[in-house]
């Protein structure tokens, strides 16, 4: 195997390697107007904040900060208005509040949103009925209504792909900047149906035990009005870097320090099926200055991990580097320790979160794709032992969740049951925790941790 750390990277060297993934574009020609057309466009965040984000995780890596990286599965095309976006920032708002308080460390707020658009697919094409069709690949690529027509990969989605993460990204820069994320609000962040629930009151309570602190800290003639960390957050945006002439058409030169970014997200992660490291993912991520991240599944072996470090973060700089873990709940503590184990002897300062969704999905008996509350809670509680275990920092959770009340996900507080999956499935892909239920994985999940003494 030869070395592709040894070779140049410019923003196009993923083009001679293999790239898994990459939907059959029909009209290329097509294909190159819509990335140049990208290209010309301006970038949608500054190399600046992506260093920025940099540094808070290399705070987690250090085991002094915890990430929470949350939303959607796949961004849609028509699930897109302000109430949309504005009530998944509000939940993940809440999640950290929980967090911060129970385990007394920053926060680290990452949106799987603004550009969470291409989903990779197990099979390129699917059967339904008697037609095979091209499969769903995020309505950056086709459309999900099952017709040749719409499963038709069509370029011009690319650019209303970016259109759509540019408003996405202004509307959250507004909320988290502009007043909506001010800890003065944090009982309006409760939302509704939420706040008659059992983990809504119980947020309550910790929304009251802050506002006494916070006159606490008045009366003591400390100035919070004047403090800007108290009235605004820090919000990144990410996504899985899937189709790389996107990711590519957006890649700029940084005129401060001359290193390339990926312009499209603060962050980007390369998924569990383009993890080659001859692979072009790989390749094309290697050379871009943001904070990035690679899931890793049950079957990853500990030389693997190690040969990534080393092609992703050569330098070893805390914060570049994040694994995502996506075991399922049965396998993550025996198979994430190994990993932990050779990480930790290399002295490979990466970010250990984990994914409690991917590894855990199954199909309802109404034929629905589906995950069980249960499960996404035993799976964080398996990282947790693991990283116990093997005395590391468990760093953060990645999961997909929204804003509304969906009936996506099985069970938690209010026992969503297969039965119900109907009632509220909204999701253009994968299944999603609803509002309470991950709420009531924040209150687990800072549960686990101190339980462990961990925090
Ligand atoms: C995802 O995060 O939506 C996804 C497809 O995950 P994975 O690559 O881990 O399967
Ligand atoms: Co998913």
């Amino acid at each position: 195997m030869f070395s592709v750390v040894a070779q140049a990277w410019t923003p196009s060297s993923w083009q001679a390697r293999p790239a898994e993934q990459q939907p059959e574009w029909p009209d290329t020609g097509a294909l190159d107007r819509a990335l140049k057309q990208i290209a010309s466009f301006p970038p949608l965040v500054f190399a600046g904040e992506a260093r920025a984000l940099q540094a808070s995780l290399g705070q987690v890596a250090a085991g002094n900060a915890f990430l929470v990286q949350a939303g959607d599965c796949a961004e849609s095309f028509e699930e897109f208005s302000a109430v949309n976006i504005r009530e998944k920032l509000r939940v993940i708002l809440q999640m950290s509040v929980v967090l911060t308080y129970s385990l007394g460390v920053p926060i680290v707020k990452v949106g799987r949103i603004a550009g969470q658009f291409a989903k990779p697919r197990s099979s390129a094409y699917e059967q339904v009925g008697d037609l095979r069709l091209p499969s769903f690949r995020g309505h950056i690529v086709n459309g999900a209504t099952p017709t040749e027509a719409a499963r038709l990969p069509d370029p011009e989605r690319l650019v209303q792909a970016y259109h759509q993460s540019s408003s996405t990204l202004n509307l959250v820069r507004a909320f988290t900047k502009g007043g909506f994320a001010d800890l003065a609000q944090i009982h309006a962040w409760n939302q509704e149906f939420v706040a008659s629930s059992p983990e809504g009151q119980r947020y309550e309570q910790v929304a009251a035990e802050i506002d006494r602190a916070l006159r606490f800290m008045r009366a003591c003639g400390i100035d919070t009005e004047g403090n800007h960390n108290l009235h605004e957050v820090d919000f990144y945006t990410s996504h899985e870097a899937l189709l790389l002439g996107y990711e590519e058409a957006l890649t700029r030169q940084d005129s401060l320090t001359g290193g390339w970014y990926d312009c499209s997200a603060h962050m980007l992660w390369i998924g569990e099926r383009t993890r080659q490291l001859d692979g072009a993912h790989v390749e094309f991520l290697r050379g871009v200055g943001n904070p990035i991240g690679c899931k890793v599944g049950p079957t990853t072996e500990p030389e693997f991990v190690l040969e990534l470090c080393e092609r992703l973060n050569p330098a070893r700089v805390p914060g570049r580097l994040t694994f995502i873990s996506r075991m399922g709940a049965a396998k993550v503590e025996d198979a994430l320790r190994p990993l932990l184990r050779v990480v930790r002897d290399a002295g490979h300062p990466v970010v250990w979160a984990c994914d409690p969704m991917h590894g855990n999905t199954v199909t309802s008996v109404s034929g629905r794709k589906t995950r069980a509350f249960d499960d996404i809670t035993a799976e964080i509680a398996g990282f947790v032992r693991a990283h116990h275990t093997e005395r590391t920092w468990p760093g953060g959770i990645h999961v997909e969740l929204t804003g509304d009340n969906v009936t996506e996900c099985t069970g938690g507080a209010d026992k969503i049951l297969d039965s119900q999956l109907d009632d509220r499935y909204q999701t253009v892909c994968d299944p999603r925790l609803n509002a309470r239920q991950s709420l009531d994985l924040a209150f687990h999940t800072a549960e686990m941790l101190r339980a462990t003494g961990l925090a």
